[in-house]
Order: C-alpha cells, then structure tokens, then sequence
C-alpha cells in the first residue's frame, strides 16, 4: 500500500512553521527531512555514539574523543538530543538512549555502518536527482567518469570498504526473513554471486547444516569476508572465490544474486545470468533478491531504491514481469516470487530438464 502523509506530519519537522494545510505541510516536512538526515549523518560519520559509554559525558570530552570542535558539536548534541537520540544529563553532558546505543559500532546491526554505506559519494549524488532525471544519465557516471566499483578499486579503497561494511550490516538485518523464505532443503550446493561480505552466505550456511556453499565477489569483497567464512564452524563448508560475474561463474545447483542486478541494465543482467545457466544443470535454479516495482509503488521505499540505482550505478527496479522476461531470455523457466518479509523478494528461475 502506498504510504501517505497527508494526514499527518513528519515527525524529525516537529516544531517547524505550520505552512498550509496539511497536505502541504506534509510536503514541506518532507523536504525540510534533509535537514534531520545530515543530522543523523553528521553522527554516524564523527561515530559519536562510539563516544559515550555507559556514563553520561560531557560534550568536551566527546569532542576530544571525535576530533570536534566544542561549540560546533554542543549545537549537533542538542539536535540529536531533539530527536531522542542522546538524552541531556545536564549542563554540557549527555548519556546513551535506546536510540542512540543503535548508533554504536558494537550494536547488533550497526546503524553507524549502514548510514555510512554511501555517506560522502551517496550524499552528493542525491544532490543531483533533478539533474539525472533531466538527463536520464547514472549521476556517478557524470561526475567521475567511472562506475562506482571501479571508483572503489582505482580512486577510493577506504569508501568501498565502508560501503560493503554497509551492505553487510543492512544484509544481517534482512538475513533470518531470507533464510526462512529460502526452501534449499533439496540442494547440496549453493553460489552468492557478489556476495559481498558474506553474510548472506553465513546465515544460509547456519540455517542449513547439509549444505556447502561458494561466495564469489571481486577481490575487494572476498579480501574483506566476515571472519566466521574464515575460520569457525561453518568455515569448513564455503569456498571463497574471487572473479568477475561477466565472465564466468562458479557452478552450484542453487545460484542466488542478491541486489546486484539492480545495478546493471539489461543486457548485462543477461550475460550474468546466462554465465550462471552455464555454470548451473537441468534443474538447477536461480534465485534473484531484489525490490520489485510496480505503479502505483507499493511502497515509498521500492521507489527510492530504484532512483538510488539511476544516481549510483545507471541500473534500476524492475517489474516481475520484467524479471519474468529476463530468465526467459537466458533460457530459464520463471518460478514466481516469493515473500521474505524484508524489502526483498525471492524471484527465481529455473533451468530447463
Ligand atoms: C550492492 S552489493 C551487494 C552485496 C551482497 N549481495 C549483499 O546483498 O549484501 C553488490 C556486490 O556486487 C559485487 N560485484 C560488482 N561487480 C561484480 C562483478 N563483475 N563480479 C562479481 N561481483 C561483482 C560487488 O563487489 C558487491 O559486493
């Protein structure tokens, strides 16, 4: 169901000016949001929560802490203090809420990591969604004359790691909804194909005890994997394989791609896919995670990702039929969507035979 604020307002705009009536005001609240995400980001980026420990602190020494300049970070705190994150122990001093602890490093799924996914690069090309939309062009293409992942590997190492850190963090959150979704009771062998991390691979490995499985990504990825893909438990039974997804894949009887075709317009997603047809058997299967768009957008977030994807990497959400459309090109029977709970849907084809 498509959301709708019209009947409300925007809670980070608590306060602002009353504009018109509340159709109007909505929209304004929504734009004036940009104000309440630098906030947020601010504090993901000096890692603030990082800062404060069990007992309140005082701004001076939060500032010594981050690097910060103490007047300039006693206006921060009293935003996010606004917002509930933080809460004021008196004069110049600031403890931990629930809200802001979900800031920290060291929370089960790290907000700080996951805001700071794209901080710098995403921000600005946020900036310029009139003119990509003008244009139809990928803003990160415009601007640095490069694709995203080798800006990463030629120009800025330290954002790609943080943007992978990101995704894992964004990924553990969705994983348990995968893992129940994914029925892979049947396979002895599966491949995340630009697994990232691994933490998709993890969780599947954990939820399925019979089962081996492979992570292919770049180097980058496969030089930064969680450190359970290593060494623990389930280390024994995934292989690490570093490659291009363009050229070839390794074979499995389940191949799964999450959030990676979304990159990449269609004949690109045809090459990876028919790579995996390939590397697959009759019978084999192909399981996309990935939003799926529709219009009206059954939500508001189904159609950021999508703009998200035309500003970052030129590619987009598409429809089922559209994906429907893409397995049948490379040769594959389309087996439906199913449900994960999260944003993601499991759509998934299968290999003839
Ligand atoms: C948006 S991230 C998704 C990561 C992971 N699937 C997840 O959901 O957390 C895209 C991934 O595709 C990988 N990738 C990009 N180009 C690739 C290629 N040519 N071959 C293999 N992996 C690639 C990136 O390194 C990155 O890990």
């Amino acid at each position: 169901m498509t959301s709708d604020v019209t009947a409300g307002r925007v809670p980070a705009c608590e306060g602002a000016p009353v504009i018109g009536p509340p159709a109007a005001q909505a929209v304004a609240e929504l734009g004036w949001g940009m104000w309440a995400s630098a906030v947020v980001q601010a504090a993901a980026q000096l890692r603030l929560a990082d800062a404060v420990d069990d007992q309140p602190a005082s701004v001076g020494e939060i500032a010594k802490s981050v690097g910060a300049d103490v007047s300039a970070l006693t206006r921060l705190m009293r935003a996010l203090v606004g917002f509930g994150i933080f809460r004021q122990a008196g004069p110049g001093r600031y403890e931990h809420t629930e809200a802001s602890r979900a800031l920290r490093s060291d929370a089960s799924v790290s907000l700080t990591d996951i805001m700071l996914t794209g901080s710098d690069w995403g921000w600005a090309m946020w900036g310029k969604l009139a003119e990509s939309v003008r244009s139809g062009n990928c803003a990160f293409q415009e601007t640095y004359g490069k694709d995203l992942f080798t800006y990463f590997h030629e120009d800025d190492n330290a954002s790609g790691a943080a943007c992978l850190k990101g995704y894992a963090a964004q990924s553990r959150a969705m994983n348990p909804g995968v893992v129940r979704a994914l029925d892979l009771s049947r396979a002895k062998t599966f491949c995340d194909v630009g697994g990232g991390h691994g933490s998709l691979v993890l969780s599947l490995l954990e939820g399925n005890p019979h089962i081996r499985g492979v992570l292919f990504d770049r180097k980058h990825a496969i030089d930064s994997v969680v450190p359970e893909l290593r060494e623990g438990p389930v280390s024994e039974r995934v292989e690490l394989v570093v490659g291009d997804c363009f050229e070839s894949v390794p074979g499995a009887d389940v191949h799964l791609i999450r959030q990676v075709l979304h990159m990449w317009d269609d004949d690109a997603c045809h090459q990876v896919l028919s790579n995996c047809v390939a590397a697959g058997h009759p019978g084999g299967r192909v399981v996309l995670l990935e939003q799926l768009v529709a219009d009206p957008p059954e939500t508001p977030w189904d159609a950021l990702m999508d703009l998200h994807m035309l500003l970052v990497m030129g590619g987009w959400e598409r429809t089922e039929e559209e994906y429907g459309a893409m397995f049948e090109r490379a040769g594959m029977e389309f087996a439906g969507v199913t449900p994960t709970g999260t944003p993601l849907r499991l759509i998934e084809g299968r290999i003839p035979g």
